[in-house]
């Protein structure tokens, strides 16, 4: 037996040298595969989570798998994407940044500033989007000259969503004006459904005070409003007119809205809970994938004396320095979201229309060709403006700000005398 040990303990030994050298073996077969599979892999920070928005983000997945790209999903639930910045800062601040993140207006420039963003001018410059990108979104998707970012869309925010079975029964004019608009809740509210589905969060919040600001003021008065954060139009007597408006609307507003997601409140609308909603234009999304058709099931309108304006949002995947194993995936993901094709598959599921000029609204539905017209003329007329609550009209520090004021105020903790000696102060302060 004594004589045997020693030849077990060898041959145990051999084998775990053995065990050792497959493990090693497997572990650089894994180790090589994982490489290859992270060159053709991009990972997608994104705020998309709502039916309709999976939905479409699925058009791009899709289009990627065929492509070989994988897709590392992550979502980081809230609408705007107030959620999903803080959660980009954590990955950016650990020197780890996913590949490409959904980003909007001004905070584009701030991760560029940073020095973090991807160089897409080869793309960019193949595949002529300096000619096709419409320059109010160029201002963004470039930094310092260079292309950082691949717009996907447009969206925007001064619509109003309409149950059309509620509507004829108030009547089916639609309201042209602020007080129209309160004619027609009150028609709702007598049919006992709520008048306005609205969610009680400040981007929310801003998204429907942006669009009172429109219709009460014009175009000139958002701009020197909104645009300019003019002291005196922040707190004059038109703004006291918006601030009185928005305590009506919350009026109409009920009594569960408070934290409500966007999507939850739409949800209220196509079930005919509802009467109506001020939303931008990603609410379709929601209608759509519900199987309603614009025109039978909703109305899709501008907000009630807001016509001629677009007040715009744009999503736009700005790419991250990765290194240079993930940039043929990740220049694969930012040309496949220019192309013509894609733009119509996906921009039909989510409900803004395309990023570029020169697609046809031929497979658009009525509301998104209602968007392409009025976008083409808001552009030659100089009223189409940036959304404060998304991003294109203050830098994020300015719009925190405005949108505290907002919110506080639509809560009734200010009253409108208090907001409109708040609301520029606190510009100042955030400036
Ligand atoms: C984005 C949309 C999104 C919406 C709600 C907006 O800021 O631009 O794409 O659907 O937020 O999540």
């Amino acid at each position: 037996m004594s004589g045997e040990e020693p030849g077990f303990e060898g041959d145990i030994s051999m084998t775990i040298r053995l065990i050792g050298k497959l493990a090693a073996g497997a572990a650089m077969i894994a180790l090589t595969a994982g490489a290859a599979k992270a060159a053709e892999q991009v990972e997608v920070l994104h705020w998309w989570t709502s039916g309709g928005e999976a939905a479409a983000l699925n058009v791009l997945k899709e289009n990627l798998a065929k492509q070989g790209i994988g897709w590392k999903d992550m979502p980081v639930a809230g609408g705007a994407g107030s959620a999903a910045m803080t959660a980009l800062r954590a990955r950016v601040t650990a020197g780890d940044p996913p590949t490409a993140v959904q980003l909007l207006g001004f905070d584009l420039r701030d991760w560029s500033e940073m020095g973090v963003a991807a160089n897409l001018d080869d793309l960019a410059a193949k595949e002529g989007w300096d000619k096709v990108i419409p320059e109010a979104l160029q201002a963004f998707s470039k930094y310092d000259g260079h292309w950082v970012a691949a717009p996907v869309n447009i969206h925007s925010t001064n619509w109003l969503w309409l149950n059309k079975a509620a509507f004829d029964k108030a009547g089916g004019k639609q309201p042209t004006n602020m007080d129209e608009l309160f004619t027609m809740l009150d028609a709702f509210k007598a049919q006992g459904i709520t008048a306005l589905a609205h969610g009680g969060v400040p981007w929310q919040d801003g998204t429907l005070w942006e669009a009172v600001v429109l219709s009460v003021g014009g175009p000139d008065f958002y701009k020197k409003a909104v645009l300019d954060a003019d002291p005196t139009a922040l707190s004059g007597d038109t703004m006291k007119k918006v601030f009185d408006d928005m305590s009506k609307l919350r009026t109409y507003f009920d009594p569960n809205f408070s934290g409500r997601e966007w999507n939850l409140s739409t949800a209220l609308v196509i079930e005919g809970k509802a009467g109506a909603q001020e939303m931008g234009d990603w609410s379709k999304g929601e209608w759509l994938r519900a199987k309603k058709t614009p025109g039978t099931d909703f109305v899709c309108m501008r907000f009630p004396g807001t016509q001629g304006s677009v007040l715009f949002n744009a999503d736009q995947f700005m790419m991250f320095d990765v290194g240079d194993e993930q940039k043929a995936a990740q220049m694969k993901m930012a040309s496949a979201v220019e192309d013509p094709a894609f733009q119509i598959a996906f921009n039909t599921v989510k409900g803004s229309v395309p990023a570029r000029t020169d697609i046809s609204d031929e497979k658009f539905d009525d509301c998104a060709k209602k968007g392409m017209k009025d976008l083409a003329e808001a552009s030659s007329k100089g009223t189409l403006m940036g959304s404060l609550a998304h991003g294109y009209a203050q830098p994020a520090a300015v719009k925190e700000a405005m949108l505290d004021v907002i919110t506080q105020h639509l809560n009734g903790q200010l009253t409108t005398d208090a907001a409109l000696k708040r609301l520029p102060e606190a510009v100042a302060a955030a400036k």
